[in-house]
């Protein structure tokens, strides 16, 4: 059975990152995905404390929400994440989660090796204004992470213009989170 890890970087439960992602996940589980949610506006999360423990390990010291999502991501098949874009970049919830997926890379100084390779990855955005530029810093930013973690990247939906929406063009978003979350699935 395929394994699916959500990551929902937005504090508004019914805003427009939470319903693509829950098409994402609607579309996976059609297919019989057993899929588990983070909710990175939980008030349980902690930042990266910096204490080094996941240079040394394979995991993180900080016991909190967040730390059943590494055995839930080394179980993975695929990884999906979104956040609206907040100031030209993922949420502040978002990046205190990104600092705590730090044990999903390796370091010796000067080459930088994945431990948990392989994941598929489908990434959502929203965003106030109608240019796609506005997020497609932010956007690039943390594929090249995930680029890094050697996740490959499947697909990404930027909603852009939620200030003035254009709701027959998020219904085509919403279709084709659903089937990109089918397609997540063998
Ligand atoms: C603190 C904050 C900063 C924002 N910064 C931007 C921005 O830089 N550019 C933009 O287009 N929209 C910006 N927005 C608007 C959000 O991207 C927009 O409301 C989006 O729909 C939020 O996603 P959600 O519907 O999933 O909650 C900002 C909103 C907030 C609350």
């Amino acid at each position: 059975m395929s394994k699916i890890v959500v990551f929902n970087g937005s504090p508004r439960k019914n805003g427009y990152t939470s319903k693509l992602l829950e098409q994402v996940v609607k579309g996976a589980k059609s297919k019989g995905a057993e899929v588990m949610e983070f909710n990175l506006n939980d008030p349980g999360i902690r930042g990266c404390q910096g204490c080094g423990y996941c240079r040394t390990h394979d995991g993180c010291a900080v016991n909190d929400y967040l730390q059943p999502m590494y055995e839930a991501i080394n179980e993975a098949d695929a990884i999906v994440f979104g956040s609206p874009i907040y100031y030209y970049q993922i949420t502040g919830q978002a990046k205190v989660w990104l600092d705590r997926t730090f044990p999903m890379v390796e370091h010796d100084g000067h080459t930088v090796t994945p431990r948990h390779p392989g994941k598929k990855v489908i990434t959502i955005f929203a965003q106030g204004g109608s240019d796609p530029k506005i997020g497609a810093e932010g956007i690039k930013y943390i594929t090249n992470i995930f680029e890094l973690y050697g996740w490959k990247l499947e697909d990404s939906i930027q909603f852009c213009g939620t200030n003035n929406p254009d709701l027959q063009k998020f219904e085509e978003l919403s279709l084709k989170a659903f089937k990109d979350g089918e397609n997540l699935v063998e």
